[in-house]
């Protein structure tokens, strides 16, 4: 199946962690170009607020609804993704966006830290696409798209636990794709870059100074607005291309790990020196 602007008239979709964030932001512009949207997440007021925006936005035609699902746990996302093929009649296009970042050092943070990023990310995305899979075999059509990060294609100080869960999605994912292509269903993965929402606020309120020094002053990062990266994936979502990128910063970055991966390693670690510098003068002055 191949989506264009006027193919996601009518489509059947569902968001995992469509309540806030990019998976909002998604929900609403596909609302926008005439699909039928069923979010999922935990909090119920979210999901409420943002089905009244889907309202708002979507045409008089279209199905929005929600439904609760932890995406850890295997059961509640089961009996979401039941309750959500019933709302919709069907899908046919399944966004797995999900998630969520602890950054801290890797001698900093708890094994429960280590772990429930796994079963968020990781398992969280394996627990959807397995509650949608059946259906999509039996279909023999449709599309399934997997939410990573750029910090799964290379990671940096601070991020070896977030970045574990998002390179797993990727191995999960490419076989996912040979798997579901023999039942002509297409899987594709997209790599946000860092982008403002509700989700990187939480995150940067218990990041290390380190790592916002090594952000603030990387030639590869910058924040991008959800407007901007939903623009992206609308645009990507329709071609044949497997990995998504939102910025032309993201495609450089997974071009320069891909075919200069020492040297990326010498970047990275001239900018964590630097960073470190930085934040010892910074020291200095305020003694
Ligand atoms: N923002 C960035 O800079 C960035 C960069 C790269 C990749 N990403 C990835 O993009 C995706 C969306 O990120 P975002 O920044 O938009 O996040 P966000 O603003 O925090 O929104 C996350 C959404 O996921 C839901 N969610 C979180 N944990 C869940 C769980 N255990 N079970 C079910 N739903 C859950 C949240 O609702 P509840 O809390 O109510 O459940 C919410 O709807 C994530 O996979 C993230 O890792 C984000």
């Amino acid at each position: 199946m191949n989506f264009n602007r006027h193919d996601l008239i009518g489509k059947k979709v569902f968001i995992s962690g469509g309540s806030a964030g990019i998976g909002r932001g998604l929900a609403l512009e596909l609302a926008k170009r005439g699909a039928s949207v069923v979010i999922s997440a935990r909090g119920r007021i979210a999901l409420q607020k943002t089905v009244l925006e889907l309202q708002g936005t979507g045409t008089s035609k279209a199905v929005f609804d929600f439904v609760i699902a932890d995406v850890s746990d295997f059961k509640q996302v089961q009996s979401a993704a039941k309750k959500a093929l019933k709302l919709l009649g069907g899908l046919d296009l399944l966004i797995c966006n999900s998630g969520y970042a602890k950054v801290g050092k890797i001698s900093d943070l708890d094994g429960s830290d280590f772990s429930k990023l796994m079963d968020v990310n990781y398992f969280g995305h394996v627990n959807v696409v397995r509650s949608f899979q059946k259906h999509f075999i039996k279909q023999g059509s449709g599309d399934i798209v997997l939410i990573s990060s750029m910090l799964a294609t290379f990671s940096i100080y601070g991020y070896g636990a977030y970045s574990a869960s998002k390179f797993a999605i990727t191995g999960f994912a490419q076989s996912l794709r040979q798997e579901m292509m023999m039942h002509n269903v297409r899987v594709k993965l997209f790599l946000p870059p860092t982008t403002n929402t509700p989700g990187l606020e939480k995150e940067n309120q218990d990041k290390p100074a380190l790592v916002k020094e090594i952000e603030m002053g990387s030639s590869l990062n910058a924040t991008h607005s959800v407007e901007k990266v939903v623009a992206a994936f609308v645009n990507w979502l329709p071609k044949r291309n497997f990995i998504g990128y939102a910025t032309w910063d993201s495609w450089f970055q997974y071009f320069l790990v891909r075919h200069f991966p020492e040297w990326t390693l010498l970047l990275a670690d001239g900018e964590l020196r630097s960073a470190q510098k930085r934040l010892n003068q910074n020291e200095k002055v305020i003694r």
